[in-house]
């Protein structure tokens, strides 16, 4: 992983969320996660560091095996958008180890309402200029918590950590994972979110 900035990652500089920080800390508590989660979060960040590209790989090869979901990296008549993959795949890597380090402040819970955004017809396309089909269904998005869930754990395991402790990275992943779809959710129906 380089500390390039990927293109089109606007961290920092998007509009506010409209959750409050009263409301992101009742979700927090809804999915159980704690100050322990976010210092497992920490040591997994160091564990994924230099993993990044394994995982996307993992990922990335999940995606293309399947047809209906790789429909959302092309246009709509089926051509893959090999450039529109690579762009979004660089601000995937960089997601994974925000999600370890970064704090859950306000420019967090910015940029996970943009994030949200950015799979919506609202947004999706626009950061690349993608041809692309132009929204992602809500249920792929809930769908998506367990493979990029699970794919997880054998790299958390393999820089010798003790089962517990991967274990306790794993679960902080999963809380992290479960909580992030659910700010990203807010857009595709905020009045019933
Ligand atoms: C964008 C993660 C669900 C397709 C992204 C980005 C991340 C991400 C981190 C880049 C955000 C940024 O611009 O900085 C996830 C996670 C998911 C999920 C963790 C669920 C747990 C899905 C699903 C699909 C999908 C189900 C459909 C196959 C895309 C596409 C983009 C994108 C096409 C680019 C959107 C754009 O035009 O900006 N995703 N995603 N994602 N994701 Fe997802």
């Amino acid at each position: 992983m380089t500390t390039q900035i990927p293109a089109g990652y606007t961290y920092g500089s998007t509009a506010p969320s409209p959750v409050s920080p009263e409301e992101l800390a009742q979700l927090e508590a809804s999915v159980l996660f704690t100050a322990d989660d976010q210092e497992a979060l920490r040591t997994a960040g160091d564990v994924l560091e230099d993993q990044v590209e394994d995982v996307l790989d993992v990922w990335y090869g999940f995606v293309a095996a399947n047809p209906h979901l790789v429909a959302y990296f092309s246009t709509p008549d089926g051509t893959v958008l090999n450039d529109y993959l690579g762009r979004v795949r660089g601000r995937f890597g960089q997601w994974i180890l925000d999600t370890c380090r970064r704090p859950h402040d306000r420019e967090w819970l910015s940029y996970a309402h943009e994030i949200g955004l950015r799979h919506t017809f609202e947004k999706k396309n626009k950061t690349d200029d993608a041809p692309s089909v132009s929204h992602i269904p809500l249920r792929y998005m809930v769908a998506f918590i367990y493979p990029i869930t699970a794919t997880m754990r054998p790299f958390l395991a393999k820089k010798g950590h003790g089962e517990e402790d991967v274990e306790r990275m794993h679960q902080a992943w999963f809380k992290a994972v479960t909580l992030q779809v659910i700010l990203w959710l807010r857009p595709y129906s905020s009045d019933r979110w």
